[in-house]
């Protein structure tokens, strides 16, 4: 059996998918890194081998895989010269199979359900995480139940059901489901795959292993570190990433942590509060309101850990504007092609408030936009009738 730890008390707990938290402070469970020797098997040629030594798969199963990872990084150079930005690189996570950022945990936490020989899985979510639990539920031919906002996006909820997942529209306070989606999934033995998932969570690496092997171990070890832009919601993508990367200091491949900055917009941005009032906890955002709605969690279940990590490591928090987020989705779309998610927009509209770096800075654009195409700015788009004989 698997033992989880606390990064709060140091203390191990065993595996229990339905309460993957400490029950002393509530931090959400991780997989701790293994003691043995751990390396990149740069032959390797999918991810799950290359970085076979960091994930908890005994060995990866192939046959649940949508192909997802390998994402590109590149190179916005349009976008660089305008913010007179030495160098300014996306990761275009929208090229993951269900187009988020989401796949690379989901297949891990799927794959840890087939080997527990749970049948069902679930989630709660804002839309994306729905999708890809959906999807990759499918490809394992379990059941799956999703609980997704009332005020989601019908892109979205069709993007989950369409893989016959069972799709609850849930009416009340959305961030009180959280808790109640472990107590369900008890009772009817269902495992919630949620945003701090332990698996979710070492799926999520994947991502920072590609940044560190494209960037090569130079860009860490000199004095003009990586910034990592990460869009910020229940903290779990931003706490997987910085452990890749704590992963990866610690074998020696890399001297010093990139400097992540966790992002939210201003309209629910617990973490980014908590950061700058200095406080070890956070607290519920009053009236969460905005169109990053991928991101608007106002009790974030991972807000202490990611704070706790981020003040370790050196990084920081920060918080956006609606017309800055609607600024920058426009400029990533028109001038660099990448259509992304209001969500995602929000790691451009960091880079653009903080001004650019010493070193690289890197843009995690972690949802697509094409489910959310409502919420795109009309006013920046051409769009014209005409009759056939005028044209
Ligand atoms: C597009 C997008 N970006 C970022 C996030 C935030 O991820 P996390 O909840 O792990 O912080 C989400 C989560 O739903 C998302 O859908
Ligand atoms: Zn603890």
């Amino acid at each position: 059996m698997d033992a989880l730890e606390c990064l709060a008390c140091g203390n191990a707990y065993p595996l229990d998918i339905h309460n993957p938290f400490c029950p002393v402070h509530g931090w959400p469970l991780l997989i701790p890194a293994s003691r043995k020797k751990r390396r990149i098997k740069t032959s390797a040629s999918t991810i799950y081998e290359r970085y076979a030594d960091f994930l908890p798969l005994h060995p990866f199963d192939p046959a649940l895989s949508l192909g997802e990872g390998g994402t590109p990084l590149l190179s916005l150079t349009r976008l660089a010269c305008e913010l007179g930005a030495p160098h300014l690189l996306a990761k275009n996570e929208m090229m993951n199979p269900t187009g988020s950022f989401k796949d690379r945990g989901t297949v891990v936490a799927v794959q840890k359900a087939v080997e527990l020989g749970i049948r069902r899985v679930g989630t709660i979510s804002t839309g994306n995480m729905a999708g890809s639990t959906a999807a990759y539920a499918a490809k394992a031919g379990l059941r799956c139940l999703v609980y997704v906002k009332e005020d989601t996006s019908r892109q979205k909820i069709v993007s989950a059901a369409i893989h016959g997942a069972s799709v609850i529209k849930v009416r009340g306070d959305y961030a009180s489901l959280f808790r109640r989606s472990f107590e369900i999934g008890r009772t009817r033995g269902i495992y919630f795959m949620n945003s701090v998932d332990p698996f979710r969570i070492e799926g999520y690496k994947t991502a920072g292993y590609e940044i560190f092997e494209a960037l090569g171990a130079d860009a860490f070890n000199g004095r003009k570190p990586p910034r990592i832009f990460v869009p910020v919601s229940a903290g779990g993508h931003l706490i997987g990433l910085m452990r890749a990367f704590l992963d990866l200091r610690e074998i020696g491949a890399i001297g010093s942590m990139p400097r992540f900055v966790g992002v939210q917009a201003a309209g629910c941005a617990p973490i980014s509060r908590a950061f700058a009032g200095r406080a070890e906890t956070v607290r519920r955002f009053p009236r969460p309101h905005t169109m990053a709605h991928a991101i608007s969690n106002p009790f974030p279940p991972g807000g202490d850990l990611a704070l706790s990590l981020l003040r370790a490591g050196g990084g920081l928090m920060t918080s956006v504007s609606e017309p800055s987020i609607l600024r920058a989705q426009s400029l990533l779309a028109s001038r660099e092609g990448l259509f992304c998610d209001p969500a995602s927009a929000v790691a451009l509209a960091a880079a653009r408030k903080l001004g650019p770096g010493r070193g690289p800075d890197i843009l995690i654009l972690t949802g697509s936009g094409l489910k959310t195409v409502e919420d795109a700015n009309p006013v920046a788009l051409d769009i014209r009738e005409q009759d056939l004989g005028g044209l």
